[in-house]
């Protein structure tokens, strides 16, 4: 990166952002502060060249986005640099400096705003940059801004954020309004994740059936979802973005992913169907078969209508999660295989993609991919997206191609905030370790992605906002001034801004956690609240009850000896921030009594260890909530021991069901009690047959009544469902009991 040298001697260099009283991010390259201020007041006016009508185009769009996140309603008009009074001025300046594409200089003094850039682009960027210094939703008379002057530019050039509309469908003005905010924070790649199992999303004209049909799915309720844009609509989303200094990059997922299409022209597969546009999340098995001609001709005319409807030179073919089962067993793909003399289905996969690399380069497009399209040799010029981890950003970049790093740990904004919290998004490195220096220019940026399972446009904006800053900064700005406090106290000056647009940020961390402890000899349980930031006040309840600032104060560790529900929440400024927290308490006879396990649980979900069967701590909805005990492929055959004979009332035990995770109710369950332990006595049993295309998540509690019974052992037999179902995504494959507690009253 090269830059220019400050021009002006009255300016003195910024090394934080508070230094100039403004709040900027991403933080810019060079900031230095001025003498003086600059008074911007409603008679304030943008002035650009008459001249040059892109320059007016910028400037009315920076009016208007000024008064949208302002409420300052200021004049645009076409002047030179004559004009009295207050102004903002821009210009098109291409002698400049010479620093790319989306560089500019901003120089506020006593006399004027003045914003310059050698391209379009760099003047829309820098009037982002003014767009952060205005307070949002002022309704102050004049603003008093700083002198300084910022010269910037990114320091990478692909800046992307990912919107999967194929699982949730997203409208025209839903998009819209994603492509504002990715212009306030100077991302300028929309990757439009168009096609899905579970939904085709664009109109192809050739192929009418692939949103008659594949555009909607049946719910497991029997209500119809769906949606896709015509192509006039696609038109209106990229002239938007265009306007804004946005690419937008189609996805068209093949060979996998691709059900959608497959359940509207099944003779492109390789059986023959029939299919259905799925609703379950997952990976399947059905692609499209390698060996038809059919197939390419196919992907050829929809790939000719979407370069159409883009502008921009590249294009995302998808291919990552692509089973080779269908392959393996097609005899017209065997042919394939051996007239193209390549080695197995990873060759045939990656012949594929090269097919459709030399279509899509005849045409001036530059093929993208997930990083699966490096199994069995990477087509010439591909590009790659690498999500599982950054090895295919490593092994793409050193054999000379680009790459894009959107690793799922720091990049998936569709993980909960637990996962991966703000801190962890700016701590993202898009450059992988030991990459050769000579190698570093093939990584040309970074993506964040939104998958869309459990993202709709309700809580869309909760997912990407804090964390989208980050991703901001990490790939526009100096990698050596990144220093995160300063980041931190940045951000928090933004959610006012944030607030003015309607964005219903999410938190920065997990805002609460409750680690529980149990002491089976003592029968209770030690709580421990805290919180993932620093300056929050927690507080708790004991009866259910929402917390608020009126509820205790969590000071130390609690002690927790009877059945209650604790819920605890963080609160900042008074203001509940984030989720509360709960557990659910549950004590009874069992608590704390030896348990023997025929299997064990997976490590994985152990939920604590050995008797956390019977501590009494129930599980929630979230199969990773740390409460549940997970068998994988096993029986769970569970034996208590309550020391002595008891009268016993009522036996109950909880079984998650979350077939989308793997996890389906045990087939079977049988209790049976012993007073001696040798001979046990069947007391109830229960059947929990999973009918085909069961997806709701639940908690399925069996309940036994005993009155009158007396025992010392209680055994509890849950027989797994064994390998999913053949309806199932995971056919064939191990599947899950989850249990949470066997309640002993
Ligand atoms: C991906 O997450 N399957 C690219
Ligand atoms: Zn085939």
């Amino acid at each position: 990166m090269k830059l220019v040298p400050l021009c002006c001697s009255l300016f003195l260099t910024l090394t934080t952002a508070a230094g100039a009283g403004v709040a900027l991010v991403p933080q810019p390259v060079q900031m230095a502060a001025g003498k003086g201020n600059f008074t911007l007041s409603a008679s304030t006016r943008i002035l650009y060249p008459a001249e040059s009508p892109e320059t007016g185009r910028i400037a009315r769009l920076l009016g208007a986005e000024i008064r949208q996140s302002s409420g300052l309603d200021l004049a645009v008009l076409p002047a030179g640099d004559a004009g009295r009074g207050s102004k903002i001025r821009l210009l098109l300046d291409p002698g400049l400096i010479d620093t790319g594409a989306e560089s500019y200089r901003l120089t506020i003094s006593g006399r004027e705003i003045f914003l310059t850039a050698q391209t379009p682009a760099g003047l829309y960027r820098g009037g982002q940059t003014l767009r952060q210094m205005l307070p949002a939703g002022s309704r102050k008379r004049s603003i008093v801004l700083p002198a300084l002057e910022i010269i910037d530019q990114p320091h990478f050039g692909w800046r992307g954020v990912h919107v999967d509309v194929g699982r949730h469908f997203h409208s025209v003005a839903y998009m819209k309004r994603i492509i504002d905010w990715m212009a306030l924070y100077k991302m300028n790649r929309l990757h439009w994740h168009l096609t899905e199992d579970q939904g085709w999303r664009i109109e192809i004209k050739k192929y009418p059936r692939l949103t008659e049909i594949g555009a909607w799915r049946t719910e497991p309720d029997g209500s119809r979802y769906g949606g896709f844009y015509t192509q006039e609509e696609i038109r209106e989303v990229v002239a938007y973005a265009a306007d804004r200094f946005i690419d937008v990059v189609p996805e068209i997922e093949m060979p996998g992913h691709c059900m959608a299409a497959l359940t509207a022209y099944p003779e492109l597969s390789c059986t023959g169907g029939p299919f259905t546009v799925q609703t379950q999340w997952g990976v399947f098995k059905e692609v499209y078969c390698a060996g038809k001609e059919e197939t390419f001709a196919f992907l050829e005319d929809v790939l000719s209508e979407v370069i159409a409807l883009f502008s921009f030179d590249y294009l995302h073919i998808g291919g990552d999660e692509v089973p080779r089962d269908r392959w393996q067993a097609c005899p017209r793909c065997q042919e394939r295989i051996k007239a193209e003399e390549l080695a197995d289905e990873a060759e045939l996969q990656s012949w594929f993609i090269r097919r459709i690399e030399k279509y899509l380069s005849a045409r001036g497009r530059r093929l993208i991919g997930w990083d699966e399209i490096l199994d069995g040799g990477l087509a010439p010029g591909a590009t790659v997206q690498s999500w599982r981890g950054m090895e295919g950003a490593l092994t793409a970049a050193r054999s000379g191609h680009d790459a894009i790093a959107s690793p799922g740990s720091h990049t998936y904004f569709n993980a909960d905030i637990s996962t991966l919290d703000l801190r962890k998004a700016y701590s993202f490195e898009p450059v992988p370790d030991g990459l050769e220096p000579d190698k570093i220019r093939h990584i040309i940026g970074g993506e964040c992605c939104l998958w869309s399972e459990r993202i709709t446009e309700e809580n869309l904006d909760y997912q990407l906002f804090p964390r989208l800053l980050a991703l901001s900064e990490v790939l526009w700005s100096n990698p050596r001034q990144r220093d995160y406090a300063d980041f931190l106290q940045r951000v928090r000056s933004h959610y006012p801004l944030l607030e003015a647009m309607g964005i219903k940020y999410g938190p920065e961390a997990r805002p609460v956690t409750l680690l529980t402890r149990f002491d089976p000899e003592q029968k209770l349980h030690t709580v421990t609240i805290e919180s993932g930031e620093e300056g929050m006040a927690l507080h708790y309840t004991l009866d259910g009850t929402e917390p608020s600032t009126a509820s205790p104060r969590y000071t130390a560790p609690l002690t927790v000896t009877r059945s209650t529900q604790l819920k605890a929440g963080a609160f900042r400024d008074g203001r509940a921030y984030g989720e509360s927290a709960k557990a659910d308490f549950n004590f009874h006879l069992a608590c704390g009594a030896p348990l023997h396990l025929e299997n064990s649980p997976s490590p994985r979900y152990s939920a604590g260890g050995e008797r956390s069967l019977v501590d009494g701590l129930r599980g929630s909805i979230a199969f990773t909530d740390g409460r549940w005990q997970g068998f994988e492929g096993v029986d769970l055959v569970a034996t208590i021991d309550l020391g002595e004979t008891r009268p016993l009332h009522r036996l109950r035990a909880g079984f998650l069901q979350d077939t989308g995770s793997w996890i389906f109710l045990p087939a079977f369950v049988e209790w049976s009690v012993s007073r001696e332990g040798g001979t046990f006595k069947s007391v109830a049993a229960f059947d929990h047959p999973t009918p085909a295309g069961t997806s709701a998540q639940r908690i399925q509690e069996d309940q036994v009544e005993l009155p009158g019974t007396l025992a010392r052992y209680i055994r509890l037999r849950a027989r797994n469902v064994g390998l999913c179902p053949a309806w199932h995504p995971g056919a064939g494959g191990p599947s899950w009991i989850f249990v949470d507690e066997l309640v002993v009253e």
